[in-house]
């Protein structure tokens, strides 16, 4: 692909998933509306579609549940041959379950972000005024009903909820749960995937399980709290979170709406990150089983999104990018690996060039990290992600996920959300000095 077609190339991506209604992810892998992706979409479309990019947000908010939560899949269209079928979440046993069908989980927070953005390069206030209290009652669920320790970090309670399904900072956790049983399921995800390219049948079985305790709780948020086998508090989620909280605060002020509770979860959160997350012998930030008690000393790229968050000290930014960033035996490119960023480090025994979340690079953790790096002033990195992302769009297609060392696609082609985020850098960066105009020459 040459440089000059990546625009209409991403917005044919868009148009071909588009429903009317919601884009799909994927137009055969994920044929339903997923929350975070949705969110990536809608900052893809305000480019060019203003009012499409708004409908793709009202139709996500019309799956919020009444307690506040805005669940991760939404089925407005009614079942398709992805599973799970909308029937097998019974979210209908919850008070709380809204209109529409849904699943019974929320994914990562990037709603308020997205709707910030848009709003300042283009004014959207009778929008913001419309939507703002739901945003608002999704983020007060997040800080009351997953708040599990009372550290103003939040809780998952199932992998799904990290959007990082098969992340290795899952498997001793995953490994700790020993159901008792399995609910009858047939796996879709390998129909229009390889199977190597996906997360296996053993990390699927516990998915399974995990699902059938929060449907015999009928989701009851407190009882979800105090048994789900699977209590989180995740880096990149509450990354995300802190800094829609950050674009949620500026959205009450514009408003005039008080931001003091808004506030009030800041502060304690950018407590939260130091003391349960941030490794000082390590340099890295890991995750935190609040069930079993202990750090998940597993090292992924999510200890870069303190970054894009902002909650890291100038000490710790900088340990991150000299110690890991850096360093070719993680992160940095080597004999094998050429582009950035891999999702695992390369010293992980786990570390899989081509399996899901277990090393491809993913095209939104280098939109967060390219945000990130600038913000603590590495703009050199900044660009260097910037370029591999778009060289590896140009080389490959829009893909869901690439492997490192040759940027092959891996999951599913045509995927939305890397076409809606190389959209949004095509239309607000700068590319003169860093992209070639031909794909030959890369
Ligand atoms: C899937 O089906 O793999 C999705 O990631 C669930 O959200």
């Amino acid at each position: 692909m040459q440089r000059a077609d990546l625009y209409p190339e991403a917005q044919k991506v868009l148009q071909t998933n588009d429903t009317g209604l919601f884009t799909k992810p994927a137009p055969n892998q994920y044929p339903h509306q997923w929350n975070w992706d949705s969110a990536l979409i809608a900052l893809g479309l305000s480019h060019y579609n203003l009012p499409r990019a708004l409908l793709e947000i009202r139709s996500l908010l019309r799956g919020q549940w009444r307690d506040g939560m805005v669940p991760h899949i939404l089925y407005p269209t009614g079942p398709s041959h992805y599973f799970p079928t909308p029937d097998f979440w019974q979210i209908t046993k919850s008070p709380n379950a809204p209109g529409i069908p849904t699943s019974g989980l929320t994914q990562p927070p990037l709603l308020a972000t997205i709707i910030r953005r848009i709003h300042t390069r283009t004014p959207i206030s009778d929008f913001i005024r419309e939507v703002y209290p739901a945003v608002f009652n999704w983020h007060r669920w997040l800080h009351t009903a997953r708040d599990a320790d009372g550290s103003g970090l939040v809780c998952i309670i199932h992998p799904w909820e990290s959007g990082t399904d098969d992340s290795p900072r899952w498997l001793q956790v995953l490994g700790n749960i020993y159901p008792p049983y399995v609910p009858q399921y047939q796996r879709r995800d390998t129909v229009h995937v390889a199977s190597g390219e996906r997360p296996s049948n053993a990390d699927y079985d516990r998915f399974m399980y995990l699902i059938d305790v929060f449907r015999r709780n009928q989701y009851d948020p407190s009882a979800l709290l105090a048994q789900s086998p699977f209590l989180v508090q995740d880096v990149l989620f509450n990354a995300i979170l802190y800094r829609a909280n950050q674009d949620l605060r500026a959205l009450a002020l514009d408003l005039g709406e008080s931001p003091e509770m808004i506030e009030g979860w800041l502060a304690k959160m950018q407590e939260g990150f130091d003391r349960h997350f941030w490794d000082e012998q390590r340099g890295l930030y890991f995750d935190y089983d609040v069930r079993n008690n202990a750090s998940i000393p597993v090292n992924t790229a999510m200890t870069f999104m303190p970054l894009y968050a902002g909650v890291a000290s100038k000490h710790q930014a900088h340990r991150l990018v000299t110690e890991h960033w850096l360093n070719p035996a993680e992160y940095a490119p080597n004999t094998s690996v050429r582009y950035r960023i891999t999702t695992t480090s390369q010293a992980e025994p786990t570390w899989e060039a081509r399996r899901y979340w277990r090393g491809p690079i993913w095209i939104i953790l280098n939109w967060l990290l390219e945000d990130g790096l600038r913000q603590y002033g590495y703009h050199e990195f900044a660009e260097e992600i910037l370029r591999d992302s778009l060289k590896l769009i140009m080389r490959a297609g829009f893909w869901e996920y690439y492997d490192p060392r040759d940027g092959s696609g891996c999951g599913s082609p045509n995927f939305s959300w890397t076409a809606a985020l190389a959209i949004d850098w095509l239309a607000t960066k700068s590319l003169s000095h860093s992209l070639p105009q031909r794909d030959e020459s890369l």
